[in-house]
């Protein structure tokens, strides 16, 4: 992988370049979104995402991974990919306890319908238990179910209130939240105005029409997110991009 921009270097420490350069929110946990895209700004082939991706794609995918304190994830994106729980190697463990997080990060899902395969090892790991953010008005037998799975976090009426959810999480100790998408859940964060950061891959493909969506879904932001390119790097034609934004006063948020 090669880096070029800010400044084109060949040897470069990928894990340092994604490492460092996440001030802490007063707040709330610091959000960084991870998405791969083809060229034409497609998030999905034939409905996942398997096409789209590259061993560095992968790399980077589980170097956050092991950066993050939660994995943030709607829904549909469990169902359609196949959400297990987090695997890390030995290494990234290792890495995380000497900065004295825990072992793997949490995967905390969105949902509205609470409609899961309960039997998936996303819910049946016995090392680890998933955290589900989820609104009041769920119902009460799919509830009970979910509780029965995760550890549920109800916030908002009849639409998770992120706002809330991420300082449920925070209160829970997070201080890096990794989303992975998909877009709606996406859109929803960046107009709640709270991703900070935009980690994008785009591969060297076009994919042309169809259902998938774009990256921040279907819904309008109430405003445009100014951001800035922190670096570019590069591998066997896919670009690795990341990504500050800009949210505007603490208040805003
Ligand atoms: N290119 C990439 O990097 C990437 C990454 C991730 C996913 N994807 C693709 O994106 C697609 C899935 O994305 P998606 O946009 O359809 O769905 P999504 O964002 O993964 O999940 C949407 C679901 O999350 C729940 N949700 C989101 N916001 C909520 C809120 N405020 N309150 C309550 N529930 C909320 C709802 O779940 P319920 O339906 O349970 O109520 C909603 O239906 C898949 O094809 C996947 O392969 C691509």
């Amino acid at each position: 992988m090669r880096q070029l921009f800010p400044v084109n270097r060949d040897n470069i420490d990928v894990e340092e370049l994604y490492r460092g350069g996440r001030p802490p929110r007063p707040k709330r946990p610091y959000v960084a979104v991870n998405m791969v895209t083809s060229i034409d700004g497609a998030t999905a082939v034939e409905g996942v995402t398997a096409k789209l991706g590259s061993p560095g794609d992968k790399r980077i995918f589980f170097l956050l991974r092991s950066l993050a304190d939660v994995i943030l994830v709607g829904a549909q994106t469990v169902r359609a990919e196949g959400y297990g729980p987090p695997r890390l190697d030995r290494t990234a463990v290792a890495a995380r306890l000497a900065r004295g997080q825990s072992s793997l990060p949490a995967i905390a899902v969105v949902s509205r319908s609470l409609n899961f395969d309960w039997s998936s090892s996303l819910f049946t790991d016995p090392a680890t238990r998933p955290v589900i953010l989820t609104p009041a008005s769920a119902q009460a037998e799919e509830l009970r179910r979910a509780q029965g799975r995760a550890d549920v976090v109800i916030v908002g009426d009849t639409s998770v209130d992120l706002a809330q959810g991420l300082e449920a999480l925070s209160a829970r100790g997070a201080r890096l939240v990794l989303c992975e998408g998909g877009p709606t859940l996406n859109g929803e964060l960046a107009s709640a105005g709270v991703v900070d950061e935009l980690c994008l891959t785009v591969a060297p493909t076009v994919v042309g029409g169809g259902g998938a969506a774009r990256l921040m879904g279907a819904r309008p932001l109430k405003r445009m997110l100014d951001a800035a390119l922190l670096h570019m790097l590069e591998e066997d034609g896919f670009l690795f991009l990341r990504y500050g934004l800009a949210q505007g006063t603490e208040d805003e948020r």
